[in-house]
C-alpha cells in the first residue's frame, strides 16, 4: 500500500510542483550534507507554502529547521518585506540551512536562532505576533512548544504541528516511545485547549503514514 502512496505523491508532485530546480537543488544539498533525511516531503512543503499564501502571512515562525527545506517552501510565500524566523538547536543543521537560504536568495528574509526552542521561543515576544507557526522539532516537548506558540499568536494565527500520528502508534496508550508519548500528550492538550479551533489531518505519501495538527487561534 505504501508503494502506491509514494507513487501518488509522485503524481501530485508532477502536477503541482513540476520542474522546481531550486527545491531539487536544496533537497540534494541536504542529502549530500549527511544530516538526517527527515525534511517534509515536496508535496507537504507545497502544502505549507499554500497555507502561508492562504493566511497572507507576513511573519512566520518555524520550530525545527534541519536543512531549511520546509523553511524555504514557506519563505517563498512571503510578500516583500515579510520575515521568517526558524529555530534550530544543532549548529551543523543550521550551517546547512544557511547555505541553502543563500542558494535560494532568501538570506535577507530568514533569520535562524540557535538554541533549544524552549529557550528561544520566549525571546521572540517583541517580534510577535506571528501569522503562521510551524512546529517540527523534537517531539517530547510538543505540548510546551504549543503553549509557547500560543503566546506568540494573535486571533487568526495558523499553527501547524507535524508528525502527530506516527504511523498510528499514537492510539497505543501503552506505547513506551517518547516521541509517540510526546505527540499523544500534545494532541490531548490541544483538544482540551479553549480559544482555538483545531483538527488533525492524516498524511500518507513519500513519508509514510503520519499527521499534521492544524490549529487556528480564535
Ligand atoms: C524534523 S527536523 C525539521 C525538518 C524541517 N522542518 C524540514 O521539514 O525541512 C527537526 C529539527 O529540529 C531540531 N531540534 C531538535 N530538538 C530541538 C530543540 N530542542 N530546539 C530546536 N530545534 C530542535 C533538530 O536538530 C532537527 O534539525
Amino acid at each position: 500500500m505504501f508503494e502506491k502512496f509514494g507513487a501518488v505523491d509522485t503524481y501530485i508532485n508532477q502536477l503541482f510542483i513540476g520542474d522546481d530546480q531550486l527545491m531539487a537543488t536544496v533537497e540534494k544539498a541536504i542529502a549530500d550534507s549527511g544530516i538526517p533525511q527527515i525534511s517534509v516531503s515536496a508535496n507537504q512543503g507545497k502544502f505549507l507554502h499554500v497555507m502561508a499564501r492562504l493566511t497572507q502571512a507576513k511573519k512566520i515562525l518555524e520550530v525545527g529547521t534541519l536543512g531549511g527545506y520546509s523553511t524555504i517552501w514557506m519563505a517563498r510565500a512571503l510578500p516583500p518585506g515579510g520575515k521568517l524566523i526558524t529555530l534550530e538547536v544543532d549548529d551543523r543543521h543550521a550551517d546547512v540551512a544557511r547555505r541553502n537560504f543563500a542558494l535560494a536568495g532568501l538570506t535577507e528574509r530568514i533569520g535562524i536562532r540557535l538554541g533549544k526552542a524552549v529557550d528561544t521561543m520566549p525571546q521572540l515576544q517583541s517580534e510577535a505576533p506571528f501569522d503562521m507557526i510551524f512546529i517540527d522539532a523534537d517531539k517530547p516537548p510538543y505540548a510546551e512548544y504549543f503553549q509557547l506558540a500560543l503566546k506568540l499568536s494573535r486571533k487568526g494565527t495558523l499553527i501547524i504541528a507535524d508528525n502527530v500520528i506516527r504511523e498510528g502508534k499514537v492510539i497505543d496508550a501503552a506505547s513506551g516511545d517518547d516521541m509517540v508519548k510526546g505527540v499523544a500528550r500534545f494532541n490531548a492538550a490541544l483538544s482540551a485547549t479553549k480559544g482555538v479551533t483545531a483538527t488533525i489531518i492524516q498524511t500518507v505519501g513519500a513519508k509514510d503514514h503520519d499527521g499534521m495538527a492544524i490549529v487556528v487561534v480564535d
